[in-house]
């Protein structure tokens, strides 16, 4: 008896020891830096580079002799996307991949609204969890530098601070989940023509005060795990492997930790992405260049000739050892994480996140008082366009998504208003989503549907116009810019047409990107919706009849003309660029360069300073209500070096029904050495009030908030003298002022 009770023991104790002996890399309470560095040391140099590249379009390998699993990543950013092959950028077909499509990120960006973006990370975080993904691929921060640029609806608009502030709470929420954010495209990816090869001049100034903080941010502030390099070059380099970006900027000055993915296909020279900063290449093709052919991942510039450069000599194995321990690091964040939850998938719970998202981003622009529509008036209702029926989760390039459920504008509308008083008429035809191609539609098919909602106009009570931009090649798509400022498939003459056979037609277009509105002063009302997805028709509805009273703000301005814009006030060489004529060996054609001519003066900063209004300017966005400002209070006259000022400023709802203003502070620097912006935004807060009430609304103003980016010293300078804090409801009528002293 004892010896089998001391036998039972033995075995217990051998099992213990044996459990002890669990090595630390799969020691989930070890700390994570002990993991890396113990799964570092048992891994071959193979294993190890097998890491740093694609085995098929959307995953790396792990190290299966170890247990590490694969690293599975997807798009992004509004959704996760349908499995792709293996192989091919075909649809895998799975039918337990659809999802909730959530808001475009532009739309986010015009909620102005923090806990929104928050809201956001989550439910797409959980998205990602229960479709087993360790990288999402978003979100996108490349600034609005030009209406024309296809992806524009994937970023966050003009303003690098409101781009800031948005993506930080995303990113982190997002990663609860066990999902790396994968921000994209670092960096100046600001148009989809010539994406591949374009070559960006911009000055450090620009670069350093508009289109990096929106990445400093999500790096710094919302701790991204992964980065993805952008397609184009930045001073003759490609991004993915630029040393000044990678080294310098993202690992030097701000610190990162997480891995850095190119761009699909992006990679191109085996010795700099080995020594500036790239961690994994992914491939738009097998070959990881510009062709399908058999299956050679091996042949990625960070496989195998990676792997003979280390094995000649001619790259320290170290190189290896510090891109392993990234995506280790990484790995363990995600796949290898034992705390992360199970997420769920199309769950109410997202559908009512998506809903309250693109209620709060939709812009009312004008309105001079049909709106709301009660829905109770029972009036017969027309509604005209493409977009009240169209799928605007198709297309688009890599953000297209599979959706469970897709509300309609007209659906909603139809159910909101009453099936009996809503007629519809498609006014216009705009083919089918293709990636790089456009269909010819014929003038007489235009014609005739034009003439059909043309007649019908004239008999409805109201016209609901639901237009705009679509997911095509050339509108709002990735791989192309679009080719004009204008509505396209005839639709500004359209809606002359209606507006003559019925004025109370209100535009409700769906767009991504401002557009030329010749008819705004002769329609009583426009709403700027953006693509808001699996609950967008509902969203739309709720705006149109009042149920929810509008409180979103344009994230980009809306310019009367396109040579308004900044980067259109010059010639060719700041957009789309100018082909070189050495040409590019890797993509034959050309080797375009550009300059970005208007340098800091982007968006609104450009409108305020070359005194050129917009059509409708970055901040706008009005209400159902009304508001009223008092004037702004500082808590003293002179800000030091190490202090704050507190501004405080009344804001009172005027108008006889709850409603959301978005109450943003800009700062002017009255006199400086250089040429600023006649103002910027440094801050902005959200507030609901009831009719009637009046909130005291407080910012802390700080000397970092003064400040330019000072090139020769290479460093944020702040310059003594004196500031004006302007504070209101956009970057038009901010016009409640005070003035204080920056002193030494
Ligand atoms: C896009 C990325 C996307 C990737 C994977 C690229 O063409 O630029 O944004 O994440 O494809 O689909």
């Amino acid at each position: 008896m004892k010896s089998t009770v001391i036998s039972i023991v033995l075995t217990a104790a051998s099992a213990g020891s044996a459990m002890a002996a669990t090595p630390v890399y799969l020691d989930p309470k070890a700390p994570i830096e002990d993991r890396v560095e113990d799964a570092l040391s048992r891994m071959t140099l193979e294993e190890k580079v097998a890491l740093c590249h694609a085995q098929s379009k959307f995953s790396s390998a792990g190290v299966p002799r170890l247990g590490i699993p694969e690293v599975w990543m997807s798009d992004g950013p509004h959704g996760v996307r349908a499995e792709i092959n293996w192989n091919d950028w075909g649809h895998a077909g799975w039918t337990n991949d659809s999802v909730t499509a959530f808001p475009a990120l532009t739309a986010l960006a015009a909620t102005w609204n923090p806990d929104m973006a928050a809201l956001y990370g989550k439910n797409v975080g959980e998205e990602a969890r229960y479709r087993e993904k360790d990288v999402l691929l978003g979100p996108g921060v490349n600034i609005y530098r030009t209406p024309l640029n296809g992806r524009n609806f994937e970023y966050m608009g003009e303003d690098p601070f409101l781009a800031s502030v948005m993506v930080v709470p995303y990113v982190r929420e997002l990663q609860k989940n066990g999902v790396a954010a994968c921000v994209k495209h670092f960096a100046l990816n600001n148009q989809e023509q010539w994406r591949g090869n374009i070559n960006v001049d911009v000055s450090d100034r620009a670069l350093y005060e508009i289109y990096l903080p929106a990445f400093k941010a999500a790096v710094q502030d919302g701790g991204a795990w992964s980065i993805m390099g952008a397609y184009n070059k930045v001073w003759n380099q490609h991004c993915c492997h630029n040393k000044r970006l990678l080294e310098d900027i993202l690992r030097g000055e701000w610190g990162f930790d997480g891995v850095v993915i190119t761009d699909w296909g992006g990679a191109h020279d085996t010795r700099e992405a080995a020594l500036n900063g790239l961690d994994i290449e992914m491939g738009s093709f097998t070959n990881g260049l510009t062709s399908e052919s058999e299956f050679t991942y091996d042949d990625y510039f960070l496989a195998r000739p990676f792997l003979e450069l280390i094995r000649k000599g001619e790259v320290p194995e170290s190189v290896a050892d510090d891109k392993a321990r990234r995506i280790l690091r990484l790995i363990f964040r995600t796949a290898m994480n034992t705390e992360k939850p199970f997420g769920s998938l199309h769950s109410p719970e997202h559908y009512a996140a998506a809903k309250a998202i693109g209620d709060e981003s939709i812009v009312l622009l004008r309105n001079t008082g049909i709106l709301p529509l009660d829905p109770a008036a029972g009036r017969k209702i027309l509604v005209v366009g493409d977009n009240a029926v169209r799928k605007l989760t198709d297309g688009g390039g890599s953000s297209e998504l599979k959706v469970k459920d897709y509300v309609s504008p007209l659906e909603a509308i139809r159910e909101v208003f009453g099936p009996e008083n809503v007629t519809f008429a498609q006014g216009y035809a705009a083919g089918r989503p293709m990636y790089s191609s456009e269909e010819v539609i014929p003038a007489a098919v235009q014609d005739s549907l034009r003439a059909e909602a043309v007649a019908k106009a004239a008999e409805a009570d109201v016209v609901i116009y639901v237009g705009g931009l679509n997911k095509n090649a050339f509108q709002d798509c990735e791989s192309t810019d679009r080719r004009e400022y204008e509505l396209p498939f005839g639709q500004n003459e359209l809606i002359e047409a209606l507006i003559a056979a019925n004025p109370s037609t209100v535009i409700a277009n769906i767009t991504g990107n401002a557009y030329a509105m010749p008819w705004a002063d002769r329609v009583p009302a426009i709403l700027h919706v953006g693509y808001l997805g699996t609950m967008g028709g509902a969203s739309m509805a709720d705006v149109l009849s009042g149920a929810v009273n509008p409180s979103g703000k344009m994230p980009y301005s809306i310019p009367v003309r396109l040579q308004d814009n900044g980067a259109h006030a010059f010639d060719a060489t700041s957009y789309p660029g100018v082909e070189s004529a050495e040409g590019d060996v890797l993509f034959g054609a050309c080797a375009p360069q550009q300059r970005y001519a208007e340098d800091i003066l982007v968006g609104y900063r450009w409108h305020d300073t070359r005194k050129i209004p917009a059509r409708y300017a970055f901040g706008h966005g009005l209400s159902y209500t009304t508001f009223a400002y008092g004037k702004p209070v500082l808590s003293a006259k002179e800000l030091g070096p190490d202090g704050k000022l507190e501004l405080t400023v009344p804001v009172t709802n005027t108008g006889s029904r709850e409603g959301a203003e978005v109450v943003q502070l800009y700062i002017a620097d009255d006199k400086a050495s250089v040429l600023r912006p006649v103002k910027e935004l440094k801050g902005f807060e959200k507030v609901t009030l009831a009719p009637g009430e009046t909130r005291e609304v407080t910012f802390t103003v700080t000397p970092d908030m003064l400040a330019f980016f000072d090139e020769g010293a290479h460093a944020w300078r702040t310059e003594p003298g004196s500031f004006t804090a302007l504070v209101g409801g956009s970057s038009a009528t901010a016009d409640a002022k005070v003035r204080f002293k920056y002193a030494e």
